[in-house]
């Protein structure tokens, strides 16, 4: 059975010592509680290393939010694949549409993303989502189902199995505005028969599909609830301690 991940998003926010002291917090909520789906946070590259001193990983996992796509040399400010994992993190956010969006990243970069961070035994949670013109044109289900094709369909069953999706659109992202129950789930089950329709049923099945833009303690439950979500992807909720456990405690 797929796993329930619940997983945030911290971008380019607290200085390194508030993100120890976030990472802490949570590490320590989560003692009191019988979590329902696997937790996991994704901080800046600086603050990788201290936070997972701190961190109990058998119950928090740790990611970075982008990594290089090259193994190493001459890309002065870029932080590759091995490096994010020598800290200790287990997971890799990318293709956000921050990303692609102010930093140019296509599918082509994003491809060699995946496989590097494959090859270092990092798991990826891949963001795809359309923008509100996609939305309102019609045109999301196409776009959405481009984005998976273009970086991840080259990759063997055995290595996509190894991957996170996240479904996250664009306007819903730090808009307040969330997708409906509804569209949501619409698109989940959209994305998982894409996949099935490449790699089969029994592989579109073991995926984990997250929601993000706009999960709040509120919203989660609803969202979770639906057949083909398996979890969250969570921005601004997830710089606070006790709305991010209210995710968590959705499941
Ligand atoms: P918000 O939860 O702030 O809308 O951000 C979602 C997101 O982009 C997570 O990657």
């Amino acid at each position: 059975m797929r796993k329930n991940i619940v997983a945030g998003n911290w971008k380019m926010n607290t200085t390194l010592q508030e993100g120890i002291q976030l990472a802490n917090d949570v590490n320590e909520a989560l003692k009191g509680v019988d979590a329902k789906c696997d937790v996991v946070i994704c901080v800046p590259f600086t603050h990788l290393a201290s936070v997972n001193a701190v961190i109990d990983p058998e119950k928090l996992g740790l990611g970075a939010e982008n990594c290089a796509d090259h193994l190493k040399g001459a890309y002065t400010g870029e932080v590759s694949a091995p490096m994010v994992a020598s800290t200790g993190a287990k997971y890799v956010i990318l293709g956000h549409s921050e990303r692609r969006q102010y930093y140019g990243e296509t599918s082509e970069t994003l491809k060699e993303k995946v496989k590097l961070a494959l090859a270092e035994g990092l798991t990826p949670i891949f963001c795809i989502g359309e923008v509100l013109e996609e939305r309102e044109n019609g045109t999301y289900n196409d776009v959405v189902k481009a984005q998976i094709e273009e970086a991840l369909f080259d990759l063997s069953a055995d290595d996509f199995k190894k991957i996170v999706l996240a479904y996250e659109p664009v306007w819903a992202i730090g808009t307040g505005k969330t997708a409906t129950d509804e569209q949501a789930q619409d698109m989940h089950a959209h994305i998982r028969s894409t996949i099935a329709g490449k790699y089969g049923k029994e592989v579109a099945d073991e995926i984990s599909i997250l929601y993000g833009g706009s999960c709040k303690p509120g919203n989660a439950k609803g969202l979770f609830a639906q057949p083909d979500i398996d979890g969250g992807l969570i921005g601004g909720a997830a710089l606070d301690a006790e709305s991010f456990m209210g995710i968590v405690t959705a499941f």
